[in-house]
């Protein structure tokens, strides 16, 4: 093991801290990492973590999650900066007004937006659950779906009800070439597509799989001796490889980029592992959310843990 890694874990036991990452973060980073999950593993670890330092390794409203459910705790991440376009795309204040206009709809956000606009919500979801969710919903009853409007186009598409779309989309999922993809499946006809749910309409029809980060990685390792493009963000191949040593996986390929650096999200791709050292050095960044938030946003966040409790 190297230096770096072994001052990270020499003070992660010093300063009883945990390390949660998300499968986009770098190998680096998720080979050090106590646990490593998708969006809804990594709300449910957070909600029982002991350990009064909890470093998130991933984008800055995963760690607003992680404070929201640890009011008490040290919640530190390696890069403020680390965003989300889909978080940004939904600004609490016109969100806040698009609610109001909307006064007998359900709100149901997914987890990838601000504590502000969570507080703003009914239910909360993930990629992983968002049908469930959803389906807790009386048939007849009205609902708004934020921010990501592909994930909120598929989950219409397989419960064939009507929802309100905010808007939003990720950079990441949105710039995969479907030109490419298809010239890719000509070249490799034995590989399987498979995708996440915030990718495009017209990704999602060529998929064999659709599914959360946790879900493709489970698909895999089910169908060990298939081949696959993958279609989301690059840092997944590292568990996904890990999962089903023999397989094959190519990054399905961007719009306009040849390197398949083209699929990485810039966001977590900010945290690294001196910024995480420094991180855990100096207890900082701190993720703060405003009381009057977190006790507005924890509601709708264990509705969701409770209506998940067997995923
Ligand atoms: P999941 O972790 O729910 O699969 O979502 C992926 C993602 O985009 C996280 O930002
Ligand atoms: Fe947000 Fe997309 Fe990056 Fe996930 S991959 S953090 S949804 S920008």
């Amino acid at each position: 093991m190297k230096f770096l890694e072994e001052k990270i874990i020499a003070l992660k036991k010093e300063k009883n801290a945990v390390i949660l990452a998300h499968f986009y973060q770098d190998s680096a980073i998720q080979d050090l990492a106590d646990f490593v999950g998708d969006s809804l593993s990594l709300s449910q670890k957070a909600a029982q973590v002991d350990a009064d330092i909890i470093v998130f390794a991933g984008v800055h409203f995963m760690g607003e999650t992680a404070k929201i459910l640890n009011p008490n705790k040290k919640v530190i991440i390696p890069d403020l900066d680390a965003g989300c376009s889909l978080a940004s795309s939904c600004p609490p204040d016109k969100f806040g007004h698009f609610v109001k206009q909307h006064s007998n709809h359900t709100v149901i956000t997914y987890i990838n937006c601000s504590a502000e606009v969570k507080a703003l919500s009914d239910l909360v979801c993930t990629s992983s659950n968002a049908l469930k969710i959803v389906n807790s919903v009386p048939k007849d009853q009205p609902i708004i779906f934020a921010p990501d409007k592909n994930l909120g186009k598929y989950i219409m598409s397989q419960t064939g009800r009507d929802m309100l779309l905010w808007d939003g989309a990720c950079i990441v999922h949105e710039a995969f070439s479907i030109e490419k993809l298809l010239e890719l499946t000509r070249k490799y006809p034995d590989f399987k597509i498979i995708a996440h749910p915030e990718s495009e309409e017209h990704i999602l029809k060529t998929a064999s799989y659709i599914g959360s980060t946790s879900g493709m990685i489970a698909y895999v390792k089910r169908y060990p001796t298939e081949k696959y493009i993958v279609a989301t963000e690059v840092g997944i191949l590292h568990k996904m490889q890990a999962a089903a040593p023999y397989t094959e996986l190519i990054p399905a390929p961007a719009k306009d980029d040849n390197s398949c650096a083209c699929s990485e999200c810039g966001y977590m791709k900010l945290n690294t592992l001196e910024k995480l050292y420094q991180c855990l050095l100096n207890e900082a960044p701190v993720i703060e959310v405003a009381e009057t938030i977190r006790i507005k946003a924890l509601k709708p966040i264990e509705r969701m843990l409770e209506l998940s409790k067997e995923e």
